[in-house]
């Protein structure tokens, strides 16, 4: 396992200065561009979202490189996939969260029959930065009355304090100090 997730770290392009100086940009993409990585990285995630103890009704991803996962682990799980869109961009009857940025404010939506009948979901991005947006996609779930089994990230850039945010259990594969 840590072999493996060395390989994959090696394939993750990090970008000084981007999107705004003093960022350092950790990228998910360059990951995929490796066919060997890329088959290393789904084995690291469902050998982690199969040891899940608690039960999962569905998988939540987040928009938008937590729609990268979410399809396959929900598939892995065999359960539904469900997404959460930033607003504006979901049809249908939504229920939504206003969350804070670093700057202003924004909102995320999720449809709101999506979770008729689960009573227990795992939510899945790429990365967890300040945990605003996990934090705000566990609150929105836990308002429609459904439990969070776990919010996992590929990456967690653990400087920034993110998890302890997160209303829920948390885990990552990949911590960046
Ligand atoms: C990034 C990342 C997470 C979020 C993490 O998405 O993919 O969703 O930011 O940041 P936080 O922990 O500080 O909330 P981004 O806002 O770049 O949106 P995008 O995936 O739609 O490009
Ligand atoms: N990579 C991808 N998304 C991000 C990052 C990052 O380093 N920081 C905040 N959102």
């Amino acid at each position: 396992r840590e072999r493996k997730l060395e390989l994959v770290k090696k394939h993750i392009n990090s970008y000084p200065d981007f999107p705004k100086e003093g960022i350092l940009f950790r990228d998910i993409f360059s990951v995929f561009n490796d066919q060997t990585a890329s088959e290393v990285l789904q084995e690291l995630i469902a050998d982690h979202v199969k040891s899940i103890e608690k039960s999962v009704d569905a998988v939540i991803g987040l928009e938008s490189r937590g729609f990268l996962f979410g399809p396959q682990i929900a598939n892995t799980l065999s359960v539904p996939f469900i997404p959460i869109r930033k607003k504006g961009k979901l049809p249908g009857e939504l229920v939504r969260i206003e969350y804070s940025l670093e700057y202003g404010k924004d909102v995320i939506e999720l449809q709101k029959d999506s979770l008729c009948g689960k009573s227990s979901v795992l939510i899945v991005d790429d990365l967890l930065a300040t945990g605003g947006t996990m934090k705000a996609a566990c609150d929105l779930i836990k308002s429609c009355g459904v439990d969070v089994a776990e919010c996992f990230v590929i990456m967690e850039l653990s400087g920034l304090g993110g998890k302890s945010k997160i209303p829920a259990p948390f885990h990552s594969l990949i911590c960046y100090d």
